[in-house]
Parts: structure tokens; C-alpha cells; sequence
């Protein structure tokens, strides 16, 4: 069965048990200061879980969410991992609970997909003396009345069966939700157990004989601030299955780069570099982590990103280079051709769900080539670099690695050739360094946005609405947003606009902002069919899908209207004063303002 009926089977099951199927939110996230992709298919839906109503009106929801995750980026090049994959997901908000979900899950394998029930073995929550919350009885009675023998139950902690988007419940910040939660494993008969992982085998075991391809997350907690976990006003479910992975499963082979979804691009790949994909391990890896780094470039480059050094076009760039290096592993050059035939593939094994690839093929394969280009003078340069230091260590490979993008992989090469070596834990652990600093200027961010935005991410927010329909004002109806990413401590807004604004148009713009501001405007949330908000003129953000019924917010009676998740202030009296600090061009066409607010306003609310 191939990747496109299993999409549609798991959407139309869902529906079939009353779900409203809802489009999925896009990859990169342009408005959230706290994140820089779709993660999970929970994501976008956490104001709901937390109990608001959803636009849609339904308590039953499903779709499949593209993800990105990065943290499993080293592991790509074995038969199972991806950075990017599909998530598809069914949600109960406050609605249905364990006694639905389990059964339903283990339908749809054995029924939909024809999943033999015996190749199917379970996980449970053994609950967890810190945080008070119990085994998780309710799911083991489920899994054991639908015929899965206790042998096949499992039960693991807080590391293995507990969800959240920061892991286990000491990880979570204050406000995050999560809760325990119940897996299922395909085993693959054939694959035997590696001593090298255990000496028993078990579903969480990391030989490879079985494949987690559900998890089935009861979400029903809340980090408090004193450390505890309260229970949410609803129960929830939030179900998520790679598809990736249920296609592996499905066909009965362990290796995803197999199915449907990576074939073409491995085939692509053996006929180009004359190359066998199982005829060694090294070649195996490679064209594994060509095909799964290209799949995520073009799915973030698809929306609008370029490589940079900064935030999402990093990850591009990074996941760019890597490609590279492993198409030179392969003896291939990366022409432009090379990326239009691979971005070719994608387009059309894509063509349902993603059509516009096919227009945009042209464009992303450009872009790729333009950074192989800079990826050969960093080579270039690094080589250089590396050449003035006597003695290329740990820290020099990862120095080079930060400032030139020069792949570890390529200065243990030249440190070889050299007579030195390099231990890859010792440049890991300075990586590791690093995240670490990272994460934690990550985590103070998170407190301050997601879940419960921040308030000064909040008005900064109104006050990029107010800005976005100034400029259409001052400069005309061109103007379209591109990009917009907001911090505590100011906005920034991307927009199409061809020349450099002038002083007379900056000055404009931010008097046009800050009479409104002095007006006192009532900012009003309503809900309506996306058709009618779009014909009523609302702006929207043309990158981004919506769902069918969406959230309006409007400042004054007539000044903006914008189809948008929120949050908002009250009034636009709580902005104090708007003031720009910086007009610059990101790229052809496009222009950026940072802009931000002084003396902070009063909150209403
Ligand atoms: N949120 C859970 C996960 O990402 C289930 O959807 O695994």
C-alpha cells in the first residue's frame, strides 16, 4: 500500500467517527518568537487543548501535520530516521478519552491497513512517584480487552511514556501541557535482535526490530509554577503516527528509504552515480541522508525560505550542506539539474497535497545551486583556515564548523590526511556545549510565549496589524506580507515592496500607526466562514492555509481587519507609542521593518 492511500484511509476513518478534517498548519512558523517549525501536529492546536473552542466548532479532529525535527538530525542515515516527516494526527478535545482511542487505532491497523494483530505489541504508563500520577490501569485494561496478550504490554516511565513538547514532566515549563501516554510497535519478524542494544529485546529497545508507529498522548496536565502538575479542565487525546513510518510497517520492511515516499529519489540517485543503494553501508548512508535532507530543504524552502545564517534559513543551509557533502561522497556534482530532476520527483510524488511544488520547482532548485556555489568558497576558505593551525583539534573542528559551515565530517578528512586525528565524541561533546547554551536561551523565550503569550509579545502582535495595513496605506495595495517574527522586544515585518522607503513614507507610516494607537480603537475577535472573511477584505497571509471557519481580529471600527490566531490587546491604548528603528531589503522585492513599542501602555484585561 503506498503512502497516498494510507493519508486518505486515516483522514476518512477519522472523519467517518465524526472528525472534521482541518489543514494542517505551515511547516515554518512566521509569527511565533518561540519556535521555528511545526514540531508535532499538537502544535498549532495547544489554545484548544487548553480548552478555548475551536474555530471549526468540533470537539473531533484530524489531519496530517508535516514536521520537522532536528534533534534526531546525526541519527538520519539508518533505515528509520527523518528530520522532516508526516504527522498524522487525531485529536479529542475534551471529547472522547482512552476507551475510544485505543480501539480506534488498533482498527485502523489491523482493518484499514491489514497490520497483523500478533506484529503488534504495546506500551503503558508505569506511572511516576515525583509528580503523583498514577499507572495507567485504564489503558492496560483497553489493550488487554482488545486481545494484545500481557506479554506484549510494556510498561515504561516518565523517559518513554510520557508526552510533551519538552519531555518528561521536569522538563516541561511552567504552563506547558502533556500528559502519559500509550504507544504501539510494529515488529519486523525478520530483523534479529542486536546484542550490541541489550541483552533483551523489547518495543523500546533501539535494535531495529520494532518500529514505534503510534502514540496515543492522554493530555490532562499542566505545569505549575511550584513544579506540580494540575488537571486540565478537559481530558484530552492527541494522537500522532509518522506516515513514514505505517507505510514501512504496512509493506512489512524496516527500511522507510523503501517505500513510496524516498524510492524514486534512492533510484534517481543509483542511476546518476552508477551506484547499487544496498551495495555497502557507506553508499546506503548516503543516499539515505541525500534523500531525507533534500525532502526537508524543499519542504522549508517551499515556504519561502532561503539558506542564511539565521534561524530557519540556518536549518536550511545546514541541512543544504550536508546534502552536498554526501552527493560528493557519491561522485555526483550538484548541478543545477541535479536538483531540479531530485526536486522533480518531489513534486510530483507530492502533487496532491503540495501543488504548488510543481510551480516552484524552478525557483527552489536555483536557490540550492546558488548555495552549493557559497558552500564550495566555504570549502575553500576553511581549507585555508585549517591550513594556519599546526594541530586541528576538537575545538578547531567545531570553530570551523560554526563559522564557515565546514562539516566535521571534512576537516576530520583534511586532519586525516595530515597524520591527525580527531575524536567525533569530542567535537560532539563541544556541539553538545553548545546546545546547551542554546536551549537555555531557548527555554526563557518559551516562558514567555506559546501556551500563554507573553504581554509584550501580545502587543507587539496588535501593533504588526496596525503597521501591516499603514504600509498598504502609505505604499499602496502591492504590499503583502511576507514574514513577520515578533520578540519581547520588538516586531519585525516582511513585506513585497520593490525600492527603499523613503523618510517622508517611514514618517508617514508611523504617524498613520500612532494616531490609531491615540484613537483608544477596540481590538474584537469574531469567527467566520474563510470564504466570507476573505471576501469582506480581510487580510490574510497568502502563505498560509486556513482552515475553513477562522478567527478575524479588528481594530476599530474600520482601520484593520486580519484573518488571525491571536492574541490581541483590548485596546490599542495599550501600545504606549509605535516608533520604527529599521527599514532594510531581506531580498528581491522584499522589504523589512523593525519597528518597536515605547512607553508601555496599561493593560486593560
Ligand atoms: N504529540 C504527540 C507526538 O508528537 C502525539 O501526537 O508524538
Amino acid at each position: 500500500m503506498i503512502s497516498k492511500e494510507i493519508r486518505q484511509k486515516y483522514l476518512e476513518f477519522f472523519k467517518a467517527r465524526g472528525h472534521e478534517i482541518i489543514p494542517p498548519a505551515p511547516l515554518v512558523l512566521a509569527e511565533d518568537p518561540t519556535t521555528l517549525f511545526t514540531s508535532s501536529g499538537m502544535q498549532p492546536l495547544v489554545p484548544y487543548l487548553l480548552g478555548e473552542a475551536h474555530p471549526s466548532g468540533q470537539r473531533r479532529l484530524v489531519d496530517s501535520q508535516p514536521s520537522l525535527r532536528l534533534g534526531d538530525i546525526e541519527e538520519v542515515g539508518d533505515n528509520r530516521h527523518t528530520t522532516f516527516f508526516e504527522m498524522l494526527g487525531n485529536w479529542s478535545l475534551g471529547d472522547y478519552f482512552k476507551a475510544e482511542q485505543l480501539p480506534w487505532f488498533l482498527e485502523f491497523l489491523t482493518k484499514e491497513l491489514g497490520l497483523a494483530k500478533e506484529k503488534l505489541w504495546v506500551s503503558v504508563f508505569e506511572g511516576d512517584k515525583t509528580t503523583g500520577v498514577p499507572r495507567d490501569e485504564e489503558s492496560l485494561a483497553a489493550w488487554q480487552k482488545l486481545g494484545i496478550p500481557k506479554e506484549r504490554i510494556f510498561f515504561y516511565g516518565v523517559k518513554k511514556n510520557w508526552w510533551s513538547r519538552s519531555g518528561e514532566p521536569a522538563l516541561m515549563p511552567v504552563g506547558e501541557i502533556g500528559g502519559p501516554d500509550s504507544e504501539i510497535f510494529y515488529e519486523f519478524a525478520d530483523v534479529p535482535h542486536d546484542p550490541k542494544f541489550g541483552e533483551t529485546c523489547h518495543p523500546n529497545c533501539d535494535c531495529g526490530r520494532f518500529l514505534e508507529i503510534g502514540n496515543s498522548v492522554f493530555i490532562q496536565y499542566q505545569k505549575q509554577a511550584d513544579g506540580s502538575l494540575k488537571e486540565l479542565s478537559q481530558k484530552n487525546v492527541d494522537f500522532g503516527g509518522g506516515l513514514e513510518r505505517l507505510v514501512a510497517a504496512a509493506s512489512d520492511n524496516p527500511d522507510i528509504f523503501q517505500t513510496d515516499l524516498f524510492l524514486p529519489i534512492i533510484k534517481r540517485l543509483e542511476n546518476l552515480s552508477g551506484r547499487n543503494y544496498l551495495q555497502d553501508p557507506e553508499t546506503t548512508r548516503a543516499m539515505r541522508t541525500i534523500a531525507d535532507h533534500l525532502r526537508a530543504a524543499v519542504m522549508i524552502a517551499r515556504d519561502g525560505v532561503l539558506s542564511s545564517n539565521k534561524a530557519q534559513g540556518y536549518v536550511l543551509r545546514r541541512l543544504l550542506r550536508r546534502l552536498l557533502l554526501f552527493t560528493k561522497k557519491l561522485g555526483l556534482e550538484a548541478s543545477g539539474d541535479y536538483f531540479l530532476g531530485l526536486i522533480s520527483i518531489l513534486a510530483e510524488s507530492y502533487g496532491d497535497i503540495f501543488p504548488d511544488l510543481e510551480e516552484k520547482k524552478a525557483e527552489i532548485a536555483t536557490s540550492f545551486r546558488e548555495e552549493a556555489d557559497r558552500f564550495d568558497e566555504v570549502l575553500k576558505s576553511g581549507i585555508k583556515e585549517i591550513n594556519k593551525v599546526p594541530m586541528i583539534d576538537a575545538k578547531t573542528a567545531f570553530y570551523l564548523f560554526e563559522s564557515f559551515g565546514l562539516p566535521f565530517e571534512i576537516t576530520e578528512e583534511i586532519a586525516r590526511e595530515k597524520g591527525q586525528t580527531i575524536k567525533k565524541e569530542d567535537f560532539q561533546k563541544e556541539v553538545e556545549k553548545h546546545q546547551k547554551l542554546s536551549r537555555q536561551g531557548a527555554e526563557s523565550l518559551f516562558k514567555g510565549g506559546l501556551a500563554d503569550q507573553s504581554y509584550e509579545v501580545t502587543r507587539l502582535h496588535t501593533a504588526t496589524h496596525l503597521l501591516h495595513e499603514a504600509l498598504r496605506r502609505v505604499l499602496g495595495d502591492h504590499v503583502r506580507q511576507e514574514g513577520s517574527n515578533i520578540t519581547a522586544e520588538r516586531l519585525r515585518f516582511d513585506f513585497s515592496h520593490s525600492a527603499k522607503l523613503s523618510v517622508e513614507e517611514l514618517k508617514n507610516i508611523e504617524d498613520l500607526v500612532n494616531e490609531q494607537i491615540a484613537k483608544n480603537l477596540i481590538v474584537t475577535e469574531t469567527v467566520q466562514d474563510l470564504s466570507a472573511a476573505l471576501a469582506s477584505g480581510a487580510r490574510a497571509f497568502f502563505r498560509e492555509k486556513y482552515p475553513e471557519r477562522v478567527k478575524i481580529y479588528s481594530i476599530g471600527p474600520s482601520f484593520s481587519r486580519e484573518i488571525c490566531g491571536g492574541p490581541h490587546v483590548a485596546s490599542t491604548k495599550e501600545l504606549g507609542r509605535f516608533r520604527i528603528i529599521k527599514e532594510e531589503a531581506v531580498a528581491q522585492g522584499v522589504r523589512r521593518i523593525k519597528a518597536v513599542l515605547e512607553n508601555g501602555g496599561q493593560k486593560i484585561f
